[in-house]
């Protein structure tokens, strides 16, 4: 078993550290806060992650995991320092490493033995290398320190059952002693591995990570012509969904990709291109679509209702996704002032997100619209003039086509998860617009524009 540090307790850096505990290395958690140092030493996870808080309690307790703001006293003997700090977006599109590079310097300053440095944070192809020269650069002992590449497919909200259980590990070396370290740290897990070389394993991250937010885009661009020409676009989706090519997930239409991984990565691909020459025309077309996704509801509402202005409106749901308190990237981050600046009056609800959303949009009274966060469904719901959904939570899911028609004063639907069934809502009278179906009228009557398939 390895003496392992791991620099940044983030969503990366903080499961990887609690699951090489749970699997039986000795791991020393790295971060500048003080105060989520504390946090985390009593046992309370700082992010909102299924069974994360259980894993910590338990290896603490056992003595194999510990966190700190020492770095050097880690950093000086571990046998593997896995770095998981933020690469944040910058305005032009190209990933801030300016966390990676300080932690590169620390680790330079600070090891007294041979050590691998482990990069797991999502960085622009060929950065591995220009770490590995950095570190050489400023190193101070006469040790070996060489740099390999391990990005992490972990998606939020099944971040532990993602690392535990992972599809496949991909590791980038450049040498035999840094492949066989590698290897050797992620034998307990007992996964498919796939060693490559660096720039390969940087490439694939994002080609994955690309490769999803296309098909996310590309069933939303299918999903807008089938309202045109009077398909449904789920249907599509299943009947493509058998052939084992195009696999049966990611098929889902909606109201966009959010969370911190493909809005960032299909950006920060379309610019490495850019940088060398070449247009990436795909990646571009999943871009452009998803922005113009986003919105979609609200200009669809927008059209249907004269004005916002002095409406009820209730929101279900503001994060990107279901299982999360994160908000990055949320549509909801682009409806809400929208509505807002026509003069809505907002009742917004999120199991946890909420608290994160009214940081950003305080319960203002004095403003052209207002925002209220409500604890349960039906207080947004009731004598509501219009509903937007933008996250599919469980309790969203829970409310029945009946809720709407009763609790609301106008029954009518925008929703951005295609969460109903439209025949459903059709019987029970409420007006239900989604994505890429036709629409349910309050008549009673499917406005259906199929077009008749003539017998031959
Ligand atoms: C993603 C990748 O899944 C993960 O492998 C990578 O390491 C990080 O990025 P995450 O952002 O946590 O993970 O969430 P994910 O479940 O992939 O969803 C991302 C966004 O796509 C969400 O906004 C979700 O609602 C949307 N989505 C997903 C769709 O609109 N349709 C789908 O069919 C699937």
């Amino acid at each position: 078993m390895y003496k392992i540090a791991v620099a940044g307790t983030g969503y990366v850096g903080l499961v990887a550290g609690v699951c090489f505990a749970e699997v039986g290395h000795h791991v020393s958690c790295v971060d500048i806060d003080e105060d989520k140092v504390k946090l985390m030493k009593s046992g309370i996870s700082p992010i909102f992650e299924t069974g994360l808080e259980d894993l910590m309690q338990k290896n603490y307790n056992a003595g194999t995991i510990d966190y700190t703001t020492d770095y050097k006293s880690v950093y000086k003997d571990a046998d593997a320092i896995f770095i998981g700090v933020g690469t944040p977006e910058q305005p032009d599109g190209s990933a801030n490493l300016s966390y990676i590079a300080t932690v590169a310097r620390q680790i330079a300053e600070s090891v007294e033995k041979d050590c691998l440095v482990v990069v797991k944070s999502t960085v622009p192809v060929g950065t591995n290398d220009k770490v590995e020269q950095f570190i050489q650069d400023f190193l101070v002992s006469d040790v070996k320190v060489e740099v390999a590449s391990n990005p992490e497919f972990l998606a939020q909200g099944s971040a532990v059952h993602d690392t535990l259980q992972a599809e496949r590990i991909i590791i980038g070396t450049e040498s035999k002693w840094a492949e066989e370290r590698l290897m050797k740290i992620y034998e307990p897990f007992k996964l498919p591995i796939v060693s490559v070389n660096r720039r390969s394993a940087e490439m694939i991250k994002y080609a994955s990570n690309d490769f999803l937010a296309l098909k996310i885009s590309y069933m939303n661009d299918i999903a807008n012509l089938c309202e045109l020409v009077g398909a449904d676009v789920q249907d599509v989706a299943k009947g493509m969904s058998y052939d084992a090519r195009i696999g049966n997930k990611f098929l889902n239409a909606g109201i966009g990709y959010g969370g911190s991984c493909f809005p960032k990565d299909t950006k920060a691909l379309e610019y490495i291109a850019k940088q060398n020459g070449y247009e990436l025309k795909t990646v571009k077309a999943a871009i452009d679509v998803n922005n113009k996704q986003k919105t979609m509801l609200y200009k669809k509402a927008s059209k249907r209702l004269i004005t916002f202005n002095g409406l009820k409106v209730a929101v279900l749901g503001l994060t990107f996704k279901p299982g999360t308190d994160d908000l990055r990237e949320a549509a909801s981050l682009e409806n809400v002032p929208l509505l807002l600046e026509q003069g809505a009056d907002i009742y917004a609800y999120d199991p946890v997100g909420a608290a994160n959303f009214a940081k950003v949009h305080p319960e203002d009274k004095n403003g052209k619209g207002t925002i209220t966060y409500v604890s349960n469904v039906e207080h947004a719901l009731e004598d509501a003039n219009v509903c937007f959904i933008f996250t599919e939570w469980g309790e969203v899911k829970a409310v029945t086509p009946e809720n709407y028609k009763k609790l609301m004063r106008t029954p009518l639907v925008y929703d951005g998860r295609n969460i109903y069934d439209v025949e459903q809502m059709q019987e029970v009278g409420v007006e239900y617009h989604s994505i890429g179906r036709q629409p349910a009228s309050r008549e009673g009557k499917k406005e259906s524009k199929n077009i008749e398939i003539q017998n031959s």
